[in-house]
């Protein structure tokens, strides 16, 4: 089995390859925010900001609103943006009491130590805080994670390289919440297909380069080799490609 080295293994990000190729992440969150009705005043900590564009928009409807990211050249971009964003990893908040909501969008997926996130939003909230997210659910990329794994079989591959994500099911993160004292207003699996604009490539690129990585001098007949068994899943006669996205959207209260 090919053992990655460690520095390969973890997702790095640019703030402009994700604008290309995953713009959509934050054009598609109108349904979110509308569960989190942010109210003119408000003191929001938006974890996992990434480069600020939704950060942004909640700063424009009044909130009074911080940004924190594990990703320097994200945090540079939001930070552009005139946003107060600061560099902190989501597993490790560092607040104590002084926000009427957490908020979180198409982040959480990133962080597979649930418990010490939700330990530390917890944290970051004031008494009957709310705590609004969308994130992967259970099912979400399953096509994409099928075919990278069957790819990484074949050549001998370290398959976690091909899912480090968290995608809980519903009743698994309400029990999550409920342990550290949340009351769970609302959660709901969402099927979300995303039409790839750019293609499924860009999108493997972006999202798992540390998978193809791994195979060296192989790495580019792995990644034919994944979007061959894509294919007929999720490309249409026309060649649009679609992903196969689930989402997991939550509203609970610090109770
Ligand atoms: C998502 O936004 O659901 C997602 C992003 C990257 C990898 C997998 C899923």
């Amino acid at each position: 089995m090919a053992v990655a080295n460690p520095d390969t293994r973890r997702q790095q990000w640019s703030a402009g390859s994700y604008n290309t190729h995953a713009r959509f992440v934050s054009d598609l969150a109108a349904g979110v925010v509308e569960w989190l009705a942010p109210k003119q005043g408000e003191r929001i900590l938006d974890v996992g900001c990434g480069d600020g564009v939704l950060t942004a928009e909640l700063r424009e409807m009044g909130v009074d609103v911080v940004g924190v990211d594990a990703s320097a050249d994200f945090i540079a971009a939001a930070q552009a943006r005139g946003l107060d964003a600061r560099f902190m990893d989501g597993e490790a908040l560092d607040f104590n009491r002084e926000f009427d909501a957490v908020f979180s969008n198409a982040a959480l997926h990133w962080m597979p130590k649930a418990d010490a996130v939700v330990s530390g939003i917890a944290r970051a909230l004031r008494a009957n805080g709310r705590f609004v997210a969308e994130f992967g659910g259970h099912g979400n990329v399953a096509a994409i994670v099928t075919a990278m794994r069957a790819v990484g079989e074949r050549h001998g591959g370290d398959l976690s390289l091909a899912n480090p994500w968290y995608f809980p099911a519903p009743q698994v993160y309400q029990t999550l919440l409920e342990h550290h004292g949340f009351s769970v207003r609302r959660i709901a699996l969402i099927p979300r297909p995303v039409v790839l604009k750019t293609g499924i490539e860009g999108w493997l690129m972006l999202f798992r380069k540390p998978f193809f990585a791994q195979f060296g001098e192989d790495a580019e007949q792995a990644l034919a080799e994944t979007i061959d068994l894509l294919r007929p899943a999720l490309c249409d006669a026309d060649g649009n490609w679609t992903a196969d996205y689930v989402r997991l959207r939550v509203e609970a209260v610090l109770s």
